[in-house]
């Protein structure tokens, strides 16, 4: 049975929207751990535009099943890790422009550099996951500069218009994992999955956590709402 992670970026989108402190993610976390979930992911971005620095610090203290930070391997966030040292640290591409994480880290161009950053974070107690594209040059790169997991990218699979590319998608994600497993490293997936699509990647037996964000988010929103409009109508009725 694989383990859930809770990407809880987009509470913060919603409180973001007003600059307010309303929803608050740390509340969320408790009840996402409430609610079953194996971990809690959160990604600071460098232009903070959901996942604060205060809210990092405050996770660290209050999720008591495993925070996973995704981070962009740069120098100001890497100091920023050692510091918070979450459980474990996801390492991705990160361009300001982007509406989420576009693509899987370039692992194999920059390996130098990436294996400073892991020893970084390895020195520092920490696990080190990479995102990357479903492809075995990326999955042996990731092994050579000692890499603890890999996070394979769904998002080609999850946006496939036509079967045959489903197909193509499904099978590379079936082979990374593999492969991954193979050499020692835990597998796990995740990008734009839903109740729908991540069905057929479920008999994967080497995906050990799905780290899944908008479509709880989305669907919490949806199953919250009656009760939510119900609270205050019975406010104003009793007004
Ligand atoms: N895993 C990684 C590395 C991500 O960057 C994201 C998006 O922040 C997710 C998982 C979750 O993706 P989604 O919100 O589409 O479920």
């Amino acid at each position: 049975m694989a383990r859930l992670g809770v990407n809880i970026d987009h509470i913060a989108t919603l409180r973001q929207a007003r600059g307010g402190v309303e929803p608050d993610p740390v509340a969320a976390a408790v009840l996402v751990e409430l609610a079953g979930a194996d971990g809690i992911v959160v990604h600071l971005r460098e232009d903070r535009r959901h996942i604060k620095d205060r809210d990092l610090h405050l996770l660290r203290e209050t999720v008591r099943t495993k925070l996973d930070l995704e981070m962009a391997p740069a120098e100001e966030i890497v100091k920023i890790a050692l510091d918070v040292k979450p459980h474990m640290v996801t390492l991705v591409p990160e361009r300001r422009e982007e509406l989420t994480t576009e693509g899987g880290l370039e692992v194999a161009g920059n390996r130098e550099s990436l294996h400073g950053t892991i020893a970084l974070l390895h020195d520092a107690g920490i696990a080190v996951s990479l995102f990357i594209a479903p492809d075995l040059n990326q999955v042996k790169a990731a092994h050579r500069v000692s890499a603890d997991y890999v996070e394979i990218h769904t998002g080609r699979y999850v946006n496939a218009k036509r079967l045959i590319e489903q197909d193509a998608e499904f099978e590379a994600i079936r082979q990374s994992a593999k492969l991954a497993y193979k050499l020692g490293m835990g597998v796990n997936a995740g990008h734009g999955l839903n109740y729908r699509n991540i069905k057929r990647l479920l008999p994967i037996q080497e995906i050990v956590e799905y780290n899944i964000g908008h479509s709880i988010v989305s669907r919490a929103v949806m199953t919250g709402l009656q009760q939510a409009v119900r609270e205050m109508k019975d406010l104003l009725n009793k007004g």
